[in-house]
């Protein structure tokens, strides 16, 4: 097939075939109309259910890509720089399951961020690898954590040479990215493949403002959620492929099965024009959702919120500028309470912790929103009387993380449930964790199943126990006793 980046084959061959109003007799049993008697609902969905459609002679199977599927996903890796791009209708969740499962056998050994999705996780947990989780660098500027330093990759490296791959996870949630080239250019030396989750930069490398993708620094494989930074609906991924480290055909049979059978077209198609808009409009995609972001962090000066920035004297990393992390300077609100009273003034916002708020603009941004968004903000400070506060001193992170330098044992991650008993958390050192344990701040599970319960870990829990930190994942979130793995 000759590449026209302006056509958008899935979708203009569900358009037709939509067109043809055929008599259908095959799935889904809508057949193509909304007949509930809610008139609403047929209203909104009316347009939208012609296009459901399923395998058929025109519509292509994205298992066995031979059509108007093949060509899409041709146009989305010329789109990309990919070798080969596979279209995902679950998330980047299914991206992470296919990748891990394609380079891993029971067994075998990973080198793996820590802090990373858990739909990660899953891919080790089935896969039944032996993860080594490398710590990952924290700004202490933020208490943030990113990818692992380059020298953690590469004493993991040095001391694991028979790794299957390196997963890193970048940018996180907040939008900071970090440059991979060192970490890929050491794992490839030793012809060890790298894995990356790109899950929130899918637009990262189309536009000068934007971090480089993974794709560009070298990753063989990359997956990127579409739909949360581009246009593509919900669910609507890609994963990308490149170089001869990876075998492409075990990545693509384990994407069979993990991927549902009847995928969604309207996600597929999504995903199609998702591409074509980038393809088309390059750079242009993205300028009003720049524009505005740009504007909304310049309306801040003379407020009391501040948004995070790069440092780039203690870090070496950068901020997606289509993610505005506000957080109030004054030290009055914290995180979630800025986010519920932005929500009450009709502003949503991505997430929140005890400190940010995670704002995220895309391509349907419009200057208007930036607009409310600020009125809220001079709105919530009016009300909070914030303008008569002084700015609290900045928070220095010395996060467990950041001084956690040595790199664990492999583990075994445990996906069981049923047999864990719980102990007294004094009691719990040398055994295996049955359960994660996530303190938050910062969000980096300090325990995984499976994982030895260590004296300096044992320690650090008692620590955030005494504290009263805020602990997710563990069944006792006051941490007096905690999980672990039955003799
Ligand atoms: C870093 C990261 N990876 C993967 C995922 C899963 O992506 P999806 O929701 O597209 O399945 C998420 C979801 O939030 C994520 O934050």
């Amino acid at each position: 097939m000759r590449l026209d980046a302006n056509r958008a084959p899935l979708y203009e061959a569900l358009e037709r075939h939509a067109e043809r109003r055929a008599a259908a007799f095959h799935v889904p049993g809508h057949k193509g109309r909304a007949t509930w008697d809610k008139t609403d609902a047929v209203r909104r969905y009316a347009e939208l259910l012609p296009i459901d459609l399923t395998e058929l002679s025109d519509t292509d199977d994205l298992h066995h890509p031979e059509g108007v599927i093949a060509d899409a996903e041709a146009l989305a890796a010329d789109c990309f720089g990919a070798e080969e791009t596979r279209f995902l209708v679950g998330g980047s969740t299914a991206g992470n399951l296919a990748m891990i499962l394609g380079v891993c056998r029971p067994g075998e050994l990973m080198l793996v961020q820590r802090n990373v999705h858990k739909s990660v996780v899953h891919g080790l947990m089935l896969a039944g690898a032996r993860v080594v989780f490398l710590p990952p660098a924290v700004d202490p500027a933020s208490g943030l954590a990113v990818v692992p330093a380059a020298e953690t990759v590469r004493e993991a490296l040095r001391r694991y040479p028979e790794a299957k791959a390196l997963l890193l996870s970048n940018p996180n949630y907040y939008g900071m990215a970090s440059d991979l080239r060192d970490s890929i250019r050491e794992a490839h030396e030793r012809r060890i493949p790298v894995l990356v989750d790109e899950a929130h930069g899918p637009h990262f490398g189309r536009h000068p403002a934007f971090p480089a993708s993974a794709l560009q620094m070298g990753a063989d494989v990359v997956v990127q959620s579409a739909h949360k930074m581009l246009s593509a609906m919900t669910m609507g991924a890609m994963l990308h492929l490149q170089g001869q480290l990876v075998s492409k055909s075990a990545v693509r049979q384990y994407l069979r099965m993990v991927q549902s059978s009847s995928p969604s077209y309207p996600i597929m198609a999504s995903l199609d024009l998702a591409r074509r808009e980038l393809h088309m409009k390059k750079e242009r995609s993205f300028e009003q959702a720049l524009r505005t972001a740009d504007e909304t962090r310049a309306g801040l000066a003379g407020t009391p919120f501040k948004a995070l920035a790069a440092d780039t004297t203690r870090g070496p990393y950068a901020i997606d500028p289509l993610k505005l992390v506000l957080f109030d300077a004054t030290g009055t609100l914290d995180g979630f309470s800025l986010r519920d009273e932005l929500e009450r003034l009709g502003c949503i916002a991505e997430m929140a912790d005890d400190r940010y708020v995670v704002l995220a603009f895309g391509t349907g941004t419009r200057p208007d929103n930036g607009q409310s968004l600020l009125a809220a903000l001079k709105h919530i400070a009016r009300t909070h009387r914030l303008e008569d506060r002084p700015a609290a001193g900045r928070r220095e992170e010395a996060s467990f993380f950041a001084l956690a330098k040595e790199l664990p044992e492999p583990v075994i991650l445990h996906g069981e449930a049923d047999d864990t008993e719980a102990v007294e958390l004094g009691q719990a050192e040398g055994r295996a964790a049955g359960e994660w344990v996530i303190p938050y701040p910062p969000g980096i599970p300090v325990l995984y199943p499976g994982e030895i319960v260590t004296p300096s870990i044992r320690k650090q829990l008692e620590r955030w126990r005494k504290q009263g930190a805020r602990i997710q994942g563990a069944s006792d979130a006051t941490l007096r006793t905690l999980k672990v793995l039955k003799r």
